[in-house]
Protein backbone atom coordinates (compact mmCIF):
# COMPACT_ATOMS: atom_id res chain seq x y z
CA UNK A 1 0.00 0.00 0.00
CA UNK A 2 1.48 3.67 -0.82
CA UNK A 3 1.97 5.88 2.06
CA UNK A 4 1.69 9.39 1.94
CA UNK A 5 4.26 11.29 4.29
CA UNK A 6 3.23 14.69 6.13
CA UNK A 7 4.98 16.70 7.67
CA UNK A 8 3.50 19.47 10.06
CA UNK A 9 5.06 22.51 10.98
CA UNK A 10 3.75 23.11 14.46
CA UNK A 11 2.13 20.72 17.32
CA UNK A 12 0.52 23.54 19.83
CA UNK A 13 -3.20 23.29 19.92
CA UNK A 14 -4.31 22.63 16.24
CA UNK A 15 -1.08 20.66 15.48
CA UNK A 16 -1.84 18.45 18.64
CA UNK A 17 -5.03 17.57 17.40
CA UNK A 18 -3.87 17.01 13.15
CA UNK A 19 -1.11 14.51 14.78
CA UNK A 20 -4.12 12.63 17.31
CA UNK A 21 -6.74 12.30 14.75
CA UNK A 22 -4.24 11.38 11.49
CA UNK A 23 -3.46 8.58 13.98
CA UNK A 24 -7.01 7.69 14.83
CA UNK A 25 -8.47 7.58 11.66
CA UNK A 26 -5.36 5.94 9.95
CA UNK A 27 -7.62 2.96 9.07
CA UNK A 28 -10.60 4.86 7.68
CA UNK A 29 -7.88 6.90 5.18
CA UNK A 30 -6.79 3.12 4.57
CA UNK A 31 -9.86 1.87 3.15
CA UNK A 32 -10.88 4.84 1.48
CA UNK A 33 -7.81 5.85 -0.49
CA UNK A 34 -6.17 2.52 -0.79
CA UNK A 35 -3.01 4.60 0.71
CA UNK A 36 -2.06 5.16 4.18
CA UNK A 37 -0.81 8.57 5.98
CA UNK A 38 2.72 8.41 7.76
CA UNK A 39 3.63 11.56 10.26
CA UNK A 40 7.07 11.54 8.95
CA UNK A 41 8.63 14.89 11.01
CA UNK A 42 7.35 17.71 12.76
CA UNK A 43 8.70 21.13 13.70
CA UNK A 44 8.61 22.97 16.67
CA UNK A 45 10.21 25.50 18.20
CA UNK A 46 11.14 23.84 21.79
CA UNK A 47 11.83 20.18 21.94
CA UNK A 48 11.32 19.60 25.39
CA UNK A 49 7.68 21.23 25.97
CA UNK A 50 5.48 18.97 27.52
CA UNK A 51 2.63 17.78 24.28
CA UNK A 52 -0.97 17.03 25.01
CA UNK A 53 -1.33 14.24 23.15
CA UNK A 54 1.78 11.26 23.34
CA UNK A 55 4.32 11.81 20.74
CA UNK A 56 6.96 10.06 19.46
CA UNK A 57 9.90 11.93 20.25
CA UNK A 58 11.89 11.26 17.26
CA UNK A 59 9.22 12.89 15.36
CA UNK A 60 10.23 16.21 16.24
CA UNK A 61 12.48 18.22 15.09
CA UNK A 62 13.62 22.07 15.53
CA UNK A 63 15.08 22.19 11.87
CA UNK A 64 12.56 23.26 9.35
CA UNK A 65 14.39 22.17 6.53
CA UNK A 66 13.82 17.95 7.61
CA UNK A 67 10.24 19.12 6.96
CA UNK A 68 9.91 21.00 3.95
CA UNK A 69 13.03 20.12 2.55
CA UNK A 70 12.74 16.05 2.58
CA UNK A 71 11.66 14.49 -0.83
CA UNK A 72 9.82 11.85 1.02
CA UNK A 73 7.09 13.93 2.66
CA UNK A 74 4.28 14.93 -0.12
CA UNK A 75 2.23 16.99 2.44
CA UNK A 76 2.99 19.98 4.40
CA UNK A 77 0.95 21.42 7.23
CA UNK A 78 1.31 24.91 8.44
CA UNK A 79 0.33 25.04 11.96
CA UNK A 80 2.57 27.68 13.54
CA UNK A 81 0.36 30.95 12.63
CA UNK A 82 1.96 34.16 11.91
CA UNK A 83 2.89 36.06 8.16
CA UNK A 84 6.61 35.24 8.93
CA UNK A 85 8.53 32.18 9.22
CA UNK A 86 4.71 30.23 8.21
CA UNK A 87 5.11 32.43 4.82
CA UNK A 88 8.32 31.42 4.20
CA UNK A 89 8.07 28.22 4.70
CA UNK A 90 4.85 27.46 2.90
CA UNK A 91 7.08 29.11 -0.32
CA UNK A 92 9.69 26.90 0.11
CA UNK A 93 7.56 23.46 0.54
CA UNK A 94 5.73 24.94 -2.63
CA UNK A 95 8.73 25.19 -4.04
CA UNK A 96 9.80 21.64 -3.46
CA UNK A 97 6.12 20.32 -5.47
CA UNK A 98 4.79 19.57 -1.88
CA UNK A 99 0.86 20.52 -1.45
CA UNK A 100 0.32 22.72 1.99
CA UNK A 101 -2.71 22.61 4.03
CA UNK A 102 -2.64 25.40 6.79
CA UNK A 103 -4.87 27.19 8.72
CA UNK A 104 -3.64 30.28 8.44
CA UNK A 105 -6.21 33.21 8.37
CA UNK A 106 -3.63 35.90 8.76
CA UNK A 107 -1.70 34.63 6.09
CA UNK A 108 -4.37 34.13 3.70
CA UNK A 109 -6.22 37.23 4.55
CA UNK A 110 -3.19 38.93 3.34
CA UNK A 111 -1.19 36.64 0.80
CA UNK A 112 -3.13 34.41 -0.41
CA UNK A 113 -3.45 35.23 -3.76
CA UNK A 114 0.34 35.18 -4.46
CA UNK A 115 0.40 31.28 -2.18
CA UNK A 116 -2.03 30.19 -4.27
CA UNK A 117 -1.17 31.37 -7.62
CA UNK A 118 2.58 29.76 -6.56
CA UNK A 119 0.37 26.60 -5.64
CA UNK A 120 -1.04 26.67 -9.32
CA UNK A 121 2.32 27.11 -11.10
CA UNK A 122 3.83 24.48 -9.20
CA UNK A 123 1.22 22.15 -10.08
CA UNK A 124 0.28 21.72 -6.12
CA UNK A 125 -2.13 22.13 -3.95
CA UNK A 126 -2.64 24.75 -1.18
CA UNK A 127 -6.04 24.14 0.89
CA UNK A 128 -7.10 26.69 4.20
CA UNK A 129 -10.45 25.33 5.17
CA UNK A 130 -9.41 25.60 8.93
CA UNK A 131 -8.57 29.30 8.45
CA UNK A 132 -12.06 30.38 8.70
CA UNK A 133 -14.32 29.13 11.80
CA UNK A 134 -12.52 26.14 12.60
CA UNK A 135 -14.30 22.87 12.48
CA UNK A 136 -17.30 24.60 9.91
CA UNK A 137 -16.80 23.62 6.27
CA UNK A 138 -17.56 26.53 4.62
CA UNK A 139 -14.30 27.51 1.72
CA UNK A 140 -15.36 24.57 0.13
CA UNK A 141 -18.81 24.99 -0.37
CA UNK A 142 -18.62 28.81 -1.27
CA UNK A 143 -15.78 27.74 -3.98
CA UNK A 144 -17.27 24.35 -5.28
CA UNK A 145 -20.45 23.18 -3.90
CA UNK A 146 -22.54 26.57 -4.36
CA UNK A 147 -21.02 27.74 -7.70
CA UNK A 148 -24.74 28.26 -8.99
CA UNK A 149 -24.87 30.92 -6.84
CA UNK A 150 -24.32 34.73 -7.03
CA UNK A 151 -24.39 35.64 -3.52
CA UNK A 152 -26.26 38.49 -2.10
CA UNK A 153 -24.46 38.65 1.65
CA UNK A 154 -22.08 36.91 3.67
CA UNK A 155 -23.01 37.17 7.16
CA UNK A 156 -21.08 35.59 9.61
CA UNK A 157 -20.29 35.14 13.66
CA UNK A 158 -16.66 33.83 13.14
CA UNK A 159 -14.87 34.47 15.97
CA UNK A 160 -15.44 32.16 19.12
CA UNK A 161 -13.50 33.98 21.80
CA UNK A 162 -15.44 36.77 21.49
CA UNK A 163 -18.78 35.33 20.91
CA UNK A 164 -17.87 33.58 23.54
CA UNK A 165 -17.41 36.70 25.49
CA UNK A 166 -20.72 38.43 24.73
CA UNK A 167 -22.83 35.29 25.17
CA UNK A 168 -21.12 35.65 28.93
CA UNK A 169 -22.24 39.52 29.34
CA UNK A 170 -25.31 38.95 28.12
CA UNK A 171 -26.00 36.74 31.44
CA UNK A 172 -24.03 39.89 33.49
CA UNK A 173 -20.76 38.52 33.40
CA UNK A 174 -17.83 40.86 33.36
CA UNK A 175 -15.62 41.48 30.20
CA UNK A 176 -11.83 40.57 31.50
CA UNK A 177 -13.18 37.56 33.15
CA UNK A 178 -14.83 35.71 30.50
CA UNK A 179 -11.78 36.81 28.41
CA UNK A 180 -9.64 35.46 30.99
CA UNK A 181 -11.87 31.76 30.55
CA UNK A 182 -11.58 32.07 26.98
CA UNK A 183 -7.85 31.90 26.80
CA UNK A 184 -7.96 29.28 29.08
CA UNK A 185 -9.93 27.33 27.13
CA UNK A 186 -7.59 27.81 24.01
CA UNK A 187 -10.18 29.83 21.77
CA UNK A 188 -8.52 33.37 21.60
CA UNK A 189 -4.89 33.71 19.96
CA UNK A 190 -1.92 33.88 21.84
CA UNK A 191 -2.49 37.73 21.70
CA UNK A 192 -6.17 38.00 22.29
CA UNK A 193 -5.84 41.86 20.88
CA UNK A 194 -6.87 40.34 17.29
CA UNK A 195 -10.08 38.54 18.74
CA UNK A 196 -11.25 41.65 20.54
CA UNK A 197 -10.59 43.80 18.11
CA UNK A 198 -12.23 42.69 15.13
CA UNK A 199 -9.08 42.33 13.32
CA UNK A 200 -8.96 38.12 13.21
CA UNK A 201 -13.09 38.30 12.14
CA UNK A 202 -11.74 40.73 9.37
CA UNK A 203 -9.30 38.04 8.09
CA UNK A 204 -11.35 35.22 8.02
CA UNK A 205 -14.37 37.64 6.07
CA UNK A 206 -11.87 39.24 3.58
CA UNK A 207 -10.90 35.52 3.22
CA UNK A 208 -14.64 34.17 2.76
CA UNK A 209 -15.27 37.97 0.78
CA UNK A 210 -12.49 37.02 -2.02
CA UNK A 211 -14.54 33.36 -2.57
CA UNK A 212 -17.37 34.57 -2.66
CA UNK A 213 -17.23 37.44 -4.94
CA UNK A 214 -14.56 36.50 -6.98
CA UNK A 215 -12.40 39.72 -5.88
CA UNK A 216 -9.49 39.88 -3.45
CA UNK A 217 -9.91 41.28 -0.53
CA UNK A 218 -7.35 42.09 1.60
CA UNK A 219 -7.30 41.90 5.32
CA UNK A 220 -6.35 45.68 5.44
CA UNK A 221 -8.76 46.46 3.36
CA UNK A 222 -11.55 45.45 5.64
CA UNK A 223 -13.47 48.32 8.01
CA UNK A 224 -13.16 46.70 12.05
CA UNK A 225 -14.24 47.73 14.96
CA UNK A 226 -14.03 45.49 17.95
CA UNK A 227 -15.94 44.70 20.90
CA UNK A 228 -14.50 46.42 24.15
CA UNK A 229 -17.12 49.07 23.85
CA UNK A 230 -19.93 47.32 24.16
CA UNK A 231 -21.66 47.32 27.82
CA UNK A 232 -24.11 44.76 29.35
CA UNK A 233 -26.50 47.65 29.28
CA UNK A 234 -26.10 48.06 25.32
CA UNK A 235 -26.96 44.32 25.52
CA UNK A 236 -29.60 44.90 27.97
CA UNK A 237 -31.35 47.92 25.53
CA UNK A 238 -30.80 45.79 22.44
CA UNK A 239 -33.17 43.01 23.62
CA UNK A 240 -35.40 46.07 24.51
CA UNK A 241 -35.53 46.66 20.97
CA UNK A 242 -35.88 42.52 19.87
CA UNK A 243 -32.26 42.47 19.25
CA UNK A 244 -29.33 40.54 20.40
CA UNK A 245 -25.63 42.13 20.06
CA UNK A 246 -22.98 40.10 18.58
CA UNK A 247 -19.43 40.69 16.42
CA UNK A 248 -20.69 40.26 12.50
CA UNK A 249 -18.54 39.95 10.00
CA UNK A 250 -19.75 41.06 6.91
CA UNK A 251 -19.76 40.96 3.02
CA UNK A 252 -22.09 42.31 0.06
CA UNK A 253 -21.98 43.20 -3.06
CA UNK A 254 -23.85 46.52 -3.86
CA UNK A 255 -23.94 48.04 -7.16
CA UNK A 256 -20.04 46.64 -8.54
CA UNK A 257 -18.67 48.06 -4.93
CA UNK A 258 -18.13 45.42 -1.90
CA UNK A 259 -19.15 45.93 1.27
CA UNK A 260 -16.82 44.37 3.61
CA UNK A 261 -16.71 45.42 7.47
CA UNK A 262 -16.30 43.84 10.95
CA UNK A 263 -18.24 45.32 14.11
CA UNK A 264 -20.42 44.72 17.29
CA UNK A 265 -24.06 44.33 15.39
CA UNK A 266 -27.73 44.50 16.74
CA UNK A 267 -29.30 41.87 15.29
CA UNK A 268 -33.16 40.74 15.55
CA UNK A 269 -33.24 37.62 18.31
CA UNK A 270 -35.22 36.15 15.38
CA UNK A 271 -32.33 36.07 12.92
CA UNK A 272 -30.39 32.80 13.00
CA UNK A 273 -27.14 34.16 13.96
CA UNK A 274 -29.28 35.38 16.99
CA UNK A 275 -28.84 31.77 18.65
CA UNK A 276 -25.32 31.26 17.78
CA UNK A 277 -24.02 31.53 21.74
CA UNK A 278 -20.93 29.97 23.48
CA UNK A 279 -17.43 29.40 21.26
CA UNK A 280 -19.81 28.46 18.31
CA UNK A 281 -19.45 30.04 15.31
CA UNK A 282 -22.48 30.58 12.42
CA UNK A 283 -22.31 31.84 8.44
CA UNK A 284 -25.23 32.91 7.19
CA UNK A 285 -25.36 33.19 3.32
CA UNK A 286 -27.89 33.81 0.73
CA UNK A 287 -27.53 32.44 -2.75
CA UNK A 288 -29.66 34.18 -5.35
CA UNK A 289 -30.45 30.01 -6.79
CA UNK A 290 -30.23 28.37 -2.95
CA UNK A 291 -31.64 31.28 -1.05
CA UNK A 292 -30.77 31.43 2.79
CA UNK A 293 -28.22 28.78 4.47
CA UNK A 294 -27.01 28.75 7.98
CA UNK A 295 -23.65 26.87 8.82
CA UNK A 296 -23.35 26.17 12.57
CA UNK A 297 -20.74 24.91 14.62
CA UNK A 298 -17.35 25.11 16.57
CA UNK A 299 -15.23 27.95 15.21
CA UNK A 300 -12.31 27.20 17.53
CA UNK A 301 -10.58 24.61 19.67
CA UNK A 302 -8.43 21.50 19.11
CA UNK A 303 -9.95 18.90 17.44
CA UNK A 304 -13.03 20.76 15.74
CA UNK A 305 -10.16 22.35 14.13
CA UNK A 306 -7.95 19.89 13.36
CA UNK A 307 -11.20 18.03 11.77
CA UNK A 308 -10.99 20.56 8.97
CA UNK A 309 -7.18 20.38 8.64
CA UNK A 310 -7.39 16.78 8.31
CA UNK A 311 -10.32 16.94 5.66
CA UNK A 312 -7.61 19.15 3.70
CA UNK A 313 -5.21 16.78 3.79
CA UNK A 314 -8.00 13.92 3.01
CA UNK A 315 -8.39 16.27 -0.37
CA UNK A 316 -4.68 16.92 -0.67
CA UNK A 317 -3.91 13.43 -0.56
CA UNK A 318 -6.82 12.08 -2.68
CA UNK A 319 -5.15 14.64 -5.53
CA UNK A 320 -1.65 13.33 -5.31
CA UNK A 321 -2.98 9.43 -5.47
CA UNK A 322 -4.97 10.17 -8.63
CA UNK A 323 -2.53 12.95 -10.03
CA UNK A 324 -4.54 15.56 -10.34
CA UNK A 325 -2.91 18.19 -7.84
CA UNK A 326 -3.12 21.91 -8.60
CA UNK A 327 -6.77 21.86 -8.05
CA UNK A 328 -6.81 24.81 -5.58
CA UNK A 329 -5.89 27.70 -7.04
CA UNK A 330 -7.26 32.05 -6.76
CA UNK A 331 -10.92 32.31 -7.89
CA UNK A 332 -10.46 36.05 -7.67
CA UNK A 333 -11.13 36.90 -11.68
CA UNK A 334 -12.87 40.13 -10.86
CA UNK A 335 -11.67 43.07 -9.26
CA UNK A 336 -14.43 45.15 -7.56
CA UNK A 337 -13.48 47.95 -5.34
CA UNK A 338 -14.11 48.17 -1.64
CA UNK A 339 -16.29 50.77 0.01
CA UNK A 340 -15.42 53.05 2.14
CA UNK A 341 -17.56 53.02 5.85
CA UNK A 342 -18.62 56.51 5.33
CA UNK A 343 -20.38 55.36 2.08
CA UNK A 344 -21.70 52.57 3.84
CA UNK A 345 -25.68 52.73 5.10
CA UNK A 346 -27.36 51.02 7.92
CA UNK A 347 -29.77 51.74 11.28
CA UNK A 348 -27.88 52.56 13.82
CA UNK A 349 -28.66 52.19 17.92
CA UNK A 350 -27.49 55.43 20.03
CA UNK A 351 -26.95 55.80 23.71
CA UNK A 352 -26.41 59.29 25.41
CA UNK A 353 -26.57 60.53 28.32
CA UNK A 354 -28.15 64.32 28.65
CA UNK A 355 -28.63 67.10 30.98
CA UNK A 356 -32.05 66.18 32.07
CA UNK A 357 -33.81 69.58 30.59
CA UNK A 358 -36.24 71.21 28.44
CA UNK A 359 -35.32 71.42 24.99
CA UNK A 360 -32.61 68.66 24.84
CA UNK A 361 -33.84 66.52 22.59
CA UNK A 362 -35.37 69.25 19.89
CA UNK A 363 -31.13 70.32 19.83
CA UNK A 364 -30.41 66.66 18.48
CA UNK A 365 -32.75 66.08 16.62
CA UNK A 366 -32.49 69.43 14.76
CA UNK A 367 -28.57 68.43 14.40
CA UNK A 368 -30.18 64.95 12.86
CA UNK A 369 -32.47 66.70 10.31
CA UNK A 370 -29.41 69.19 9.33
CA UNK A 371 -27.52 65.95 8.76
CA UNK A 372 -30.14 63.40 6.80
CA UNK A 373 -30.16 61.18 9.47
CA UNK A 374 -33.84 60.01 10.60
CA UNK A 375 -34.76 58.68 13.67
CA UNK A 376 -37.05 56.01 13.99
CA UNK A 377 -37.81 55.73 17.73
CA UNK A 378 -36.22 57.36 20.64
CA UNK A 379 -36.50 56.27 24.39
CA UNK A 380 -35.79 58.31 27.00
CA UNK A 381 -34.31 56.70 30.59
CA UNK A 382 -34.15 58.63 33.78
CA UNK A 383 -30.38 57.89 35.21
CA UNK A 384 -29.42 59.35 37.99
CA UNK A 385 -29.76 63.18 39.37
CA UNK A 386 -30.33 65.66 36.42
CA UNK A 387 -29.25 63.37 33.84
CA UNK A 388 -31.40 61.85 31.52
CA UNK A 389 -30.43 58.60 28.97
CA UNK A 390 -31.41 58.84 25.15
CA UNK A 391 -31.50 55.76 23.50
CA UNK A 392 -32.59 56.42 19.42
CA UNK A 393 -32.89 53.64 16.82
CA UNK A 394 -32.38 55.65 12.95
CA UNK A 395 -33.79 54.97 9.98
CA UNK A 396 -31.18 53.62 7.23
CA UNK A 397 -28.68 56.58 7.23
CA UNK A 398 -25.33 57.14 5.31
CA UNK A 399 -22.73 56.41 8.14
CA UNK A 400 -20.94 59.57 6.99
CA UNK A 401 -23.89 61.55 7.72
CA UNK A 402 -24.27 60.28 10.89
CA UNK A 403 -20.32 60.68 12.02
CA UNK A 404 -21.13 64.75 11.05
CA UNK A 405 -23.98 64.79 13.17
CA UNK A 406 -22.79 62.83 16.06
CA UNK A 407 -19.58 65.56 15.56
CA UNK A 408 -21.95 68.16 16.42
CA UNK A 409 -23.93 66.71 19.14
CA UNK A 410 -20.74 65.99 21.15
CA UNK A 411 -20.61 69.66 21.26
CA UNK A 412 -23.90 70.36 22.65
CA UNK A 413 -23.04 71.94 26.45
CA UNK A 414 -26.36 69.40 27.30
CA UNK A 415 -24.83 66.24 26.08
CA UNK A 416 -22.92 64.78 28.80
CA UNK A 417 -21.76 61.74 26.71
CA UNK A 418 -22.59 59.67 23.67
CA UNK A 419 -22.00 56.23 25.38
CA UNK A 420 -21.88 54.43 22.47
CA UNK A 421 -22.97 53.48 18.81
CA UNK A 422 -23.95 50.36 17.78
CA UNK A 423 -24.88 49.63 14.15
CA UNK A 424 -27.96 47.55 13.52
CA UNK A 425 -29.10 45.07 10.75
CA UNK A 426 -32.63 45.11 10.78
CA UNK A 427 -35.09 43.07 8.33
CA UNK A 428 -35.11 46.25 5.73
CA UNK A 429 -31.33 46.07 5.33
CA UNK A 430 -30.47 43.04 5.22
P1 LIG B 1 -0.16 27.46 18.98
O1 LIG B 1 -0.88 26.63 19.98
O2 LIG B 1 0.52 28.69 19.43
O3 LIG B 1 0.92 26.48 18.28
C1 LIG B 1 1.91 26.95 17.43
C2 LIG B 1 2.92 25.83 17.15
O4 LIG B 1 3.89 26.30 16.25
C3 LIG B 1 3.67 25.34 18.39
O5 LIG B 1 3.84 23.96 18.35
C4 LIG B 1 5.03 26.04 18.28
O6 LIG B 1 6.10 25.27 18.82
C5 LIG B 1 5.21 26.12 16.80
N1 LIG B 1 5.99 27.30 16.41
C6 LIG B 1 5.68 28.60 16.57
N2 LIG B 1 6.63 29.39 16.06
C7 LIG B 1 7.57 28.56 15.54
C8 LIG B 1 8.82 28.74 14.90
N3 LIG B 1 9.29 29.98 14.66
N4 LIG B 1 9.51 27.67 14.51
C9 LIG B 1 9.04 26.43 14.76
N5 LIG B 1 7.88 26.16 15.37
C10 LIG B 1 7.16 27.23 15.77
O7 LIG B 1 -1.12 27.88 17.78
P2 LIG B 1 -2.51 27.22 17.36
O8 LIG B 1 -3.59 27.75 18.23
O9 LIG B 1 -2.34 25.76 17.24
O10 LIG B 1 -2.73 27.91 15.92
C11 LIG B 1 -2.07 27.46 14.77
C12 LIG B 1 -2.70 28.11 13.55
O11 LIG B 1 -4.06 27.71 13.47
C13 LIG B 1 -2.73 29.64 13.57
O12 LIG B 1 -2.58 30.12 12.27
C14 LIG B 1 -4.13 29.95 14.09
O13 LIG B 1 -4.60 31.23 13.69
C15 LIG B 1 -4.91 28.85 13.42
N6 LIG B 1 -6.17 28.51 14.06
C16 LIG B 1 -6.22 28.26 15.37
C17 LIG B 1 -7.42 27.90 15.96
C18 LIG B 1 -7.52 27.59 17.43
O14 LIG B 1 -8.62 27.31 17.89
N7 LIG B 1 -6.45 27.62 18.17
C19 LIG B 1 -8.57 27.79 15.16
C20 LIG B 1 -8.48 28.06 13.79
C21 LIG B 1 -7.27 28.41 13.24
P3 LIG B 1 6.19 24.94 20.41
O15 LIG B 1 5.02 24.03 20.67
O16 LIG B 1 7.47 24.25 20.58
O17 LIG B 1 6.07 26.26 21.09
N1 LIG C 1 -9.13 32.98 18.19
C1 LIG C 1 -9.97 32.46 17.17
C2 LIG C 1 -11.41 32.51 17.64
C3 LIG C 1 -9.56 31.04 16.86
O1 LIG C 1 -11.65 32.82 18.81
O2 LIG C 1 -12.32 32.27 16.85
C4 LIG C 1 -10.04 30.59 15.53
O3 LIG C 1 -9.42 31.29 14.50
Amino acid sequence: METINIGLLGLGTVGSGVYHLLSRENKVVQERLDAKFQVKKILVRDLKAERFFPVERELLTDNAAEVVDDPDISIVVELIGGTNVAKQLIEQAIAKGKSVVTANKELMANFGGFLLDAARDRGVDLYFEASVAGGIPIIRPLKDNLIGNKFKQIMGIVNGTTNYILSKMATGREFAEVLAEAQQLGYAERDPEADISGSDAGAKIAILASIAFNSRVSAKEVFTEGITRVTAKDIMYAREFGYTIKLIALAKEDKGMLDVRVHPTMIPLTHPLAAVNDVYNGIYVIGDAVGELTFLGRGAGSLPTAAAVVGDIFEAALNIKFQRRGRSGCTCFRSLPVKSIDDVKSNFYMLMEVADQPGVLAKIAQIFGDNQVSVGSVIQKQSSGNVAELVFMTHIVREGNLRRALKDIEDLEVVKTICNVIRVEAAENA
